[in-house]
C-alpha cells in the first residue's frame, strides 16, 4: 500500500512537482559546499593542520570533523535507500507496460539522484577519516608514544608487560604508565625535559617540569637521569630546632630564584622576592610565629576575625583530629603548628618563585610536591582534617573549585573538618563562592566573612570550619 502511494506521488512529480525535487537537491548541494567551506573541510587544508601537528591537536575540529562525516553517511544512506525504492516501484509499475512517460521520468529522477550522490560521495572521500587518524586520546593504535619523537618518552609511554607474562600480583597484565594529556600539546617542552642520556646528570629544569605540570602535563614522565643536588649537603638540624629556625643556604639550589639565600627570602626589605601571596612566609621570627596561635586581629565593625586559632578548631573535635593535608602556599607553619598539638599534616605547595618545598623539608616536615590540576593521592575518607589558605582564591574558575571540593571531600573522613582559612574574592563574587561550599551540606562550625581592610575595600575574606556529614547510605 505504501509502496504505491509513494508511485502515484512520484507519478505526480513528473508534472508540476519536479522543479521543486531539483531545487531541493540543490539546496543540499549547497548546503555541502557551505560546509566545505565553512572553516576547515577543505581536504588539504585540513589534514595539513591536523597531520602536521600532533601535538596540538584540536578537540573541537575533531568532533565538529566527524559529526560532519556522519551527516554526509546519513544523507548518502538515505539517497541509497530512496534509489533502492524507486527502483522497486520502477520494476513492479513496468509489469503492465502502460504509461510510458511516467517511468521515462521515474528514470531521469533515478539518474538526477545518482548524480547528486557521486557529488556527495566525491566529498565524503575526500574527508579525512577521523576514525583512522591516530588521536592522542583514543589511543586506537595503543600507541600514544608514537606522537614523540625522543625515544625515552616513547619508551617511558610503552606499556610494559609483566615478564612473566601472567598478571602481576596487582591484578594487571602489564605497568601502565601515564602522562598528563596537556603533554601531547607541549610537545616541545617534554621533548626538551626528556632530552637526556641515561645514567648521566639531567639537566637544572625543575622550572621547566614544574610549567609542564602547571599547565596539564602532570602527571610528567619519570626520567633515568640523576636529578641534581646542592653541591654540598649538611645534615639538616635536629627536629627540635628545626621547626623554627633558618634551615642552612648551602641545602638548597638557588639558580632559580631571585633570592640566594634564606636571608634574603625572611627580610622585609627585599622586594619581590618570591611569590607575592606569601613574601613574609620565610620571616620565622615574626610573621610565621604567631600564625594560628591567637585569633588574628579583630575587625572594627564586625568584631570578628577571619583567624580562627589552632587549639580552637581542634577543640571542636577533641583527639579526634591526627592525620592530614594543607593545601596551601607556604612554608609548612601550619604543619609545624599542628606538630605540636600531636596532628600529622603533610603540606602541599608548588614552588612558585622561592624554595617552598625544600624550606618545608629542611623545617622537618613533608611537603607534598602537588599542582591544583591533579586528584589527591589519597584514598577516599582517610584524613582527619583538611586546611586551605592562599591558595583557592578569588581568581579560581567556579567549576574547577566544584572539582576540588568534591575530591576533598572524598578524601576527608565522616566527622572530618575542613578549614577554609581567609578565602579572599571579591565582594561580588562572594555569593557565588559561598554556594561552592554550601553545596557540600557540610556542617558548619565556623562561618564568618570580614571585609578585607586594604586597597580600595572592595575584597572580603571568608572562613569557615565545616565538618563532613557521615552519609550512611550503601
Ligand atoms: C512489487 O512486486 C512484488 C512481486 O512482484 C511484490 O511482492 C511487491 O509487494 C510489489 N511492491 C509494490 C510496492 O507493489
Ligand atoms: C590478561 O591476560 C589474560 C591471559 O593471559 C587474558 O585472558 C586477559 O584478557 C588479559 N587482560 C587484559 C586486560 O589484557
Ligand atoms: C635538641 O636535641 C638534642 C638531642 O636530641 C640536644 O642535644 C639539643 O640540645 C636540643 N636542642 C635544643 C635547642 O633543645
Ligand atoms: C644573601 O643574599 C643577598 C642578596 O641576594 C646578599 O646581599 C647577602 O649578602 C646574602 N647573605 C648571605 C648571608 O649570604
Ligand atoms: C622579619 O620581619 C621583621 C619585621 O618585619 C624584621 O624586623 C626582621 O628583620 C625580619 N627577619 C629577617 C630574618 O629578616
Ligand atoms: C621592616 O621591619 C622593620 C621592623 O619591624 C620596620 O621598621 C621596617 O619599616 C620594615 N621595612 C619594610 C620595607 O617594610
Ligand atoms: C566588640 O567586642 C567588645 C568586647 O568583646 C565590645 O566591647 C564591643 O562593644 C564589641 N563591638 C561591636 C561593634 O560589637
Ligand atoms: C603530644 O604527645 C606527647 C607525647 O605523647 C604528649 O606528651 C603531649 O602532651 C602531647 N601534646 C598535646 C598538645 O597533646
Amino acid at each position: 500500500m505504501v509502496k504505491a502511494n509513494v508511485l502515484s506521488k512520484i507519478r505526480g512529480f513528473s508534472g508540476v512537482n519536479r522543479p521543486i525535487y531539483v531545487l531541493a537537491g540543490l539546496a543540499f548541494l549547497i548546503s555541502v559546499a557551505t560546509l566545505a567551506k565553512f572553516n576547515y573541510i577543505t581536504p588539504l587544508r585540513f589534514s595539513g593542520r591536523f597531520c602536521n601537528n600532533h601535538g596540538s591537536f584540536d578537540g573541537d575540529n575533531y568532533i565538529l570533523g566527524s559529526q560532519m562525516r556522519k551527516t554526509i553517511e546519513s544523507a548518502i544512506f538515505k539517497i541509497h535507500q530512496e534509489m533502492d525504492d524507486l527502483k522497486v516501484l520502477e520494476a513492479n509499475s513496468s509489469a503492465p507496460p502502460s504509461d510510458s512517460s511516467a517511468s521515462g521520468s521515474m528514470f531521469r529522477h533515478v539518474a538526477f539522484l545518482a548524480d547528486v550522490l557521486s557529488l556527495i560521495q566525491s566529498v565524503h572521500m575526500e574527508l579525512p577519516s577521523f576514525e583512522e587518524v591516530d588521536h592522542p586520546l583514543k589511543q586506537r593504535n595503543g600507541d600514544p608514544g608514537e606522537h614523540f619523537m625522543r625515544e625515552e618518552i616513547k619508551k617511558y609511554i610503552k606499556i610494559k608487560p609483566n615478564r612473566l607474562g601472567k598478571q602481576n600480583f596487582m591484578g594487571a597484565n602489564g605497568t601502565f604508565t601515564s602522562i598528563g594529556h596537556a603533554c601531547f600539546a607541549m610537545k616541545k617542552d617534554v621533548e626538551e625535559y626528556m632530552d637526556y642520556d641515561v645514567g648521566e646528570i639531567c639537566n637544572d629544569d625543575w622550572r621547566l617540569a614544574q610549567k609542564l605540570m602547571v599547565h596539564g602535563c602532570d602527571p610528567l614522565p619519570r626520567r633515568r637521569c640523576f636529578s641534581r643536588a646542592p653541591q654540598l649537603y649538611y645534615k639538616p638540624f635536629p627536629i627540635n630546632e628545626s621547626l623554627w629556625k633558618l634551615p642552612d643556604n648551602r641545602n638548597v639550589r638557588w639558580g632559580q630564584y631571585k633570592c640566594k639565600n634564606f636571608t634574603c627570602l625572611a627580610s622585609n626589605t627585599t622586594a619581590r622576592k618570591g611569590f607575592f601571596k606569601c613574601t613574609d612566609c620565610f620571616n620565622l621570627t615574626h610573621h610565621e610565629l604567631p600564625r594560628w596561635v591567637n585569633r588574628g586581629e579583630l575587625d572594627p565593625e564586625t568584631n570578628q576575625t577571619a583567624d580562627f586559632s589552632i587549639q580552637e578548631v581542634l577543640e571542636i573535635k577533641p583527639g579526634e583530629i591526627r592525620i592530614g593535608l594543607d593545601f596551601s602556599v607556604g612554608t609548612g607553619t601550619f604543619a609545624a603548628r599542628m606538630r605540636e598539638s600531636n596532628v600529622t599534616i603533610v603540606t602541599a605547595t608548588i614552588n612558585l618563585g622561592a624554595p617552598f618545598n625544600e624550606m618545608i623539608s629542611l623545617r622537618g616536615l613533608v611537603p607534598l610536591y602537588l599542582t591544583v590540576n591533579q586528584r589527591l593521592p589519597f584514598f577516599d575518607s582517610t584524613l582527619d582534617v583538611i586546611h586551605t589558605t592562599r591558595f583557592l582564591d578569588g581568581w579560581i574558575d567556579l567549576i574547577l573549585l566544584d572539582f576540588v571540593l568534591f575530591d576533598w571531600d572524598r578524601v576527608l573522613r565522616p566527622g572530618g573538618l575542613l578549614w577554609i582559612d581567609s578565602f579572599f574574592c571579591l565582594k561580588e563574587d562572594l555569593g557565588d563562592y559561598m554556594e561552592a561550599f554550601k553545596a557540600l551540606r557540610y556542617r558548619r562550625h565556623k562561618w564568618v566573612v570580614v571585609p578585607k581592610r586594604d586597597k580600595d575595600d572592595k575584597e572580603v575574606f571568608f572562613s569557615a570550619v565545616l565538618e563532613k556529614p557521615p552519609r550512611p547510605f550503601r
